[in-house]
């Protein structure tokens, strides 16, 4: 062989090896679809205790919840209250009365995992005390407690690096050699699609909070920007479809669906734009106290399906006519799923061409329905439906 084919035969197997270096050691092979699961945030904020987390890893089980593929219960803020003399981080003694590592014992007792929460900066954003210059005494305590997922929020962090920051964490939870869901929580500022997935995180946030409306961008106080409906998110998320993957997720927040702002057609266009854009899927309500209409949109498994499929495509926007769109996913199959959305105030009908997903017009496809889980039939060409005012019809279109 030529040295010059040696050479490129050598540079062949790097190419080759680098998805095997970009993430190494015990993270490697984390959240190879979107993450799944509860965190307290968006229902309860700072009113987390022990019996509220035991409470919603029950009702996890007990409702179905675990079955449809949620995982993850997560802790958010406010479990934290102090460090103690040697700087270990100290969970609040009144509402924990039992310790972290008790009630992840429990979470795991429950064949589900546990999650928890800190911020990359002096402070959380609640004011209780962050990870900054703890980073790696925090991992070893969250490794010791039996943490499965740390969600690493942004607040307080002044002139930090965040790139440099979110590094550092994944360092400190990779030398304590458990395996760590790192969920980047930097709200987009940053443009952590840019390297989240270099540092080793698994997914990140991509925009500010989410708030339980349907649409809109609002300032939390005059000059402080802002909070989001879902419509408002799944806008800026969709267009870093391109950096998503296995491993990798953008973001757009928590789920608000039951939490009372939508209406059920809204939570389920809700839940349908996440599940297409391969999102996170953590649920944000009671799970202890669901209407069957909220049960049956978060444990639907023909739509969560399309949000796990292997593939890791994030689904995108591919046709826009005012209020109406047209949103598909590819799948491993080789199939495609279909969104079709109705923002406006009045039902209209809304069609999908095949030649905007990439299927040649003269194509016959079974379609199905997801939200009544029925086969429409064969179609060649097009399919279109009537869809409600701020609500969906979700299809899956196999050739
Ligand atoms: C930020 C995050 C939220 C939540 C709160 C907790 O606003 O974006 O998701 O974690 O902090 O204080």
């Amino acid at each position: 062989m030529s040295t010059r084919r040696i050479a490129t035969a050598i540079f062949a197997l790097l190419i080759l090896a680098a998805p095997v270096f970009s993430q190494t050691g015990v993270s490697a092979n984390l959240a190879l679809t979107p993450p799944m699961g509860w965190n307290s945030w968006n229902k309860f904020g700072c009113n987390v205790s022990d019996e509220l987390i035991r409470g919603m890893a029950d009702a996890m089980v007990k409702s179905g919840m675990k079955d449809a593929g949620y995982q993850y219960v997560v802790i958010d803020d406010c479990w934290q209250v102090s460090r103690d003399a040697q700087g270990n981080i100290v969970a609040d003694p009144q509402r924990f009365p039992s310790g972290i590592k008790a009630l992840a014992d429990y979470v795991h007792s429950l064949g589900l995992k546990f999650g928890i929460y800190s911020d990359a900066g002096s402070k959380t954003c609640a004011g209780r005390p962050g990870g900054l210059g703890h980073e790696y005494q925090d991992a070893l305590q969250y490794a010791a407690w039996g943490a499965d997922y740390l969600k690493y929020d942004w607040c307080n962090t002044t002139t930090q690096d965040a790139k440099a920051s979110y590094a550092n964490m994944r360092a400190a939870l990779d030398a304590v050699g458990r395996p760590i869901v790192l969920s980047i929580c930097e709200w987009g500022s940053h443009q952590p699609w840019l390297w989240g997935k270099e540092v080793g995180g698994n997914l990140w946030r991509t925009t500010g909070d989410i708030q339980d409306r349907w649409e809109g961008k609002k300032e939390w106080s005059p000059g402080i920007c802002c909070n989001y409906g879902a419509v408002a998110i799944a806008d800026l998320n969709a267009e870093l479809y391109s950096y998503a993957g296995p491993g990798h997720w953008n973001d757009p927040d928590m789920l608000e669906v039951g939490n009372g702002g939508m209406t059920d057609n809204e939570y389920r266009s809700h839940f349908s734009l996440w599940a297409i854009m391969a999102a996170p899927l953590m649920a944000g309500n009671d799970l202890r106290n669901m209407r069957p209409e909220i049960h049956d949109i978060l444990t639907n498994k023909e739509v969560i399906a399309i949000d796990q499929d292997p593939l890791g495509s994030q689904g995108r926007r591919v046709a826009k006519d005012g209020d109406q769109e047209v949103w598909a996913k590819q799948l491993k199959d080789g199939s495609r799923a279909v969104l079709l959305l109705n923002r406006g105030v009045a039902e209209k009908n809304i069609a999908v061409n095949w030649q905007d997903m990439g299927y040649p017009e003269h194509l016959s496809a079974a379609v199905r329905d997801l939200w009544q889980h029925k086969d429409l039939g064969t179609f060649t060409g097009k399919f279109g439906a009537a869809v409600p005012s701020h609500g969906v019809v979700m299809v899956t279109v196999k050739p």
